[in-house]
């Protein structure tokens, strides 16, 4: 069956400030994203997705500690992600991995812990969902070395056209955000057009990262469309090509 809807993979829906959740449903809605998944930054969110996928049909949840909050950590969170993973709405591990861009001062905790997430995400038999700012070659060295059974999504890819080719052979798929559509994100749009489609999802990372034209203002799951429209146009293929395929590429990754 055709997917004709777009799925926004990566959306901190809980951090928008400007909309309430349901405005930001309708507009979702009414711009034909279907499926918006939350990630998990710190354990405070927890209780929030677990709220939010109760509540709504066409919401999911991961659960994981950010690579900046990995002073946070305590072992009991592994009790607590495994409780609430039995709920089949909670659909991945993330956004864990590394962050040396913000406090390059505690990488081998932050190591420490994305190591943690990758195994309790094996064991759950859950994707993966990377978080990666500056830190490529670690975080693909841990996931090589740790990683046994999940799928991994490099979310929000910011790494070079060979450093995807890698990914990609290593079966990672990327997820693509508004950063594409940036008129000088050079490396983006070639990454976009090198990689097949077939490992490319789709997310907007709202509240961030918000494409072109509303750059400025807080980003949300409608303007993942912004997103699918630019990756057509660099592959020089149909939108609906892009939403069918991005959208079954994350249908099968987080079994939604
Ligand atoms: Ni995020």
């Amino acid at each position: 069956m055709k997917k004709n809807y777009l799925i926004d993979t990566h959306s901190h829906i809980n951090m928008i400030e400007s909309l309430d959740v349901e405005q930001v449903l309708e507009n979702a809605k009414n711009n034909n994203v279907e499926k918006i998944i939350i990630p998990g930054a710190s354990a405070q969110d927890f209780d929030v997705i677990m709220q939010l996928i109760e509540k709504y049909d066409n919401v999911y949840g991961m659960l994981g500690i950010h690579p900046s909050e990995a002073k946070s950590w305590n072992d009991e969170l592994i009790e607590k992600i495994k409780k609430y993973a039995q709920n089949s709405k909670i659909v991945a591990i993330g956004e864990i991995g590394l962050d040396y861009y913000w406090d390059k001062s505690f990488n081998d905790l932050q190591k420490e812990i994305f190591i943690r997430q990758i195994k309790l995400a094996n064991e759950l038999n859950l994707p993966i969902d990377i978080h990666d700012r500056e830190a490529h070659k670690d975080t693909f060295d841990i996931l090589q070395e740790y990683n046994k059974t999940s799928k991994v999504v490099m979310h929000c890819f910011s790494g070079s056209v060979e450093f995807a080719k890698e990914c990609i052979k290593a079966g990672y798929y990327l997820g693509i955000g508004g950063v594409v559509t940036f008129k000088n994100a050079k490396k983006m749009k070639e990454v976009v057009e090198a990689i097949p489609l077939e490992y490319i999802i789709l997310e907007t990372d709202a509240p961030y990262l918000t494409p072109t034209p509303y750059r400025g203002t807080e980003n949300q799951p409608a303007y993942v469309k912004y997103v699918a429209e630019e990756i057509a146009a660099l592959k020089n293929i149909s939108l609906d090509k892009v939403t069918e395929v991005t959208t079954s590429n994350a249908e099968c990754i987080f079994k939604l």
